[in-house]
């Protein structure tokens, strides 16, 4: 008995009708993250599950609740990567890229799995490119990250969407910051809702982030980091917008806008799209000044982003990266024009040249007719079209068509590769 599968829950086959716009997306984003001077790092697909938990902070959603983890036959504790950083200062660390550089910029692109509830734009296997800019710490790094994400959604013609940005400090300020939300969450236990209660003491800045509306109305007065910023992080923020300014990019201050790690410090930034829902965020990165340090390295500032491949995708329009198409169709009918028309094909190929051959479909036997043959190669978006014909070929000719204009005409056989080469050439 046979059995039929379906791919797993939330994970998404990228099928031939789309999967020309993922290429067109990867080749843009890695030609502008080599503009920008990053250069690609590849980290596998699993790490070891302390990594994250140490990473990303054992009061997160993606930790408590969201991590594809298992324990191998040797007893290795291993997870599905939930997202690039901590994978990536992991690696950073390990081969001592700092002795290398003063100043590393990673970038990836790849999938990452986190197990949430899928919805739309909300996946179990999805895709990020992030950035990486470690080792440095002056507001000009900051800004130059976030330069390259709104240049990426710039060129991608992603339309409405901002840019939120918030300083939420570091271990000079936060902490007192930490419990002066604390006490002020604790008196208005009673109007948030249970999940934000419960975080009140675990992770009291998650709760600025809760979309329930009695929360957002609770906390509508609450304290506000960026009143609270020690002097080095305030100059550090004001500095940053400055610059943002002078490169023209456009952003808006969000006083409540927090992240889910725990690694965070500073400069923390979303894309959102700009109606509201649930799954708004494009994007989202910022500093992590004590990452590198937690994870066994030398303390070393850094900072990066990462945008979320499939929800990029569909604000990109739709035809900003053409399918491909094939450059000619070359149609046989007759067992010499076939066996002309195979090694003619094969030769364009090895050219670079798309040629394409009509193969007896599923259900076919023998030769396709002229008629299905033609329309293969109207469906097959070719600008033209050789026909092979037993009867032509003792004549010692070829029909050369030109399907866009419905033209056509007859090519001496010897004639013919030459005619297409100076045809196909420039597409070539
Ligand atoms: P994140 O905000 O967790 O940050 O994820 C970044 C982006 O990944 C989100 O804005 C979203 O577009 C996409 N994303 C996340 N989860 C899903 C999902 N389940 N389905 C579809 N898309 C999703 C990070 O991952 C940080 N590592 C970013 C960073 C890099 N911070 C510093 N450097």
């Amino acid at each position: 008995m046979s059995a039929r599968f379906a791919a797993p829950k939330g994970m998404n086959d990228i099928l031939p009708a789309e999967s020309h716009r993922w290429q067109g997306l990867e080749r843009l984003l890695r030609g502008l993250s080599h503009a920008y001077g990053y250069r690609e790092i590849r980290t596998p697909i699993p790490e070891a599950t302390a990594l994250f938990t140490r990473g990303l902070g054992e009061a997160t959603d993606v930790v408590e609740k969201e991590m594809f983890s298992w324990e191998d036959q040797g007893g290795d504790r291993l997870t599905l990567r939930p997202e690039g950083t901590a994978p990536t200062v992991r690696a950073y660390v390990e081969h001592r890229l700092d002795a290398q550089e003063p100043v590393s910029k990673l970038y990836y692109i790849g999938p990452m799995f986190r197990r949430e509830r899928p919805q739309r734009g909300r996946y179990r296997q999805f895709h990020q490119w992030g950035a990486e800019l470690i080792g440095a710490e002056e507001p000009a790094a900051d800004a130059e990250v976030i330069a390259l994400l709104v240049t990426a959604l710039r060129q991608l013609r992603a339309e409405g969407v901002r840019v939120l940005l918030n300083s939420i400090g570091d271990d000079a300020c936060r902490p007192a910051y930490r419990e002066e939300l604390q006490r002020f969450l604790r008196g208005r236990l009673d109007r948030l809702c249970e999940a934000s209660r419960a975080r009140v003491e675990t992770n009291p800045m998650r709760v600025l982030d809760c979309k329930v509306p009695g929360c957002i109305e609770a906390t509508a007065d609450a304290p506000r980091m960026i009143d609270r910023l020690c002097e080095p992080c305030a100059a550090h923020f004001a500095e940053l917008r400055r610059l943002l300014d002078l490169l023209g990019v456009e952003v808006a201050i969000d006083p409540r806008l927090v992240r889910g790690f725990d690694y965070y410090t500073r400069t923390a930034f979303e894309v959102q799209m700009a109606y509201e829902g649930a799954q708004n965020a494009v994007a989202g990165g910022g500093r992590y000044d004590r990452l590198v340090e937690e994870l066994g390295g030398a303390p070393t500032p850094a900072l990066g982003f990462a945008v979320g491949l499939e929800r990029l995708l569909a604000l990109v329009p739709a035809d900003l990266f053409a399918a491909p198409a094939a450059a000619v169709f070359v149609a046989a009918v007759g067992a010499r024009a076939r066996d002309l028309a195979l090694p003619l094909v094969d030769r364009l190929r090895r050219q670079g040249v798309a040629a394409e051959f009509a193969l007896a479909g599923r259900g076919q036997s023998g030769a396709p007719s002229l008629k299905s043959q033609l329309r293969r190669a109207d469906r097959s978006g070719a600008p033209r079209a050789v026909i092979l014909d037993d009867r032509d070929i003792e004549r010692g000719v070829a029909i050369l068509r030109d399907l866009a204009m419905s033209r056509q005409e007859e090519v001496p056989l010897a004639d013919l590769e030459p005619r297409l080469a100076a045809l196909l050439a420039p597409r070539a």
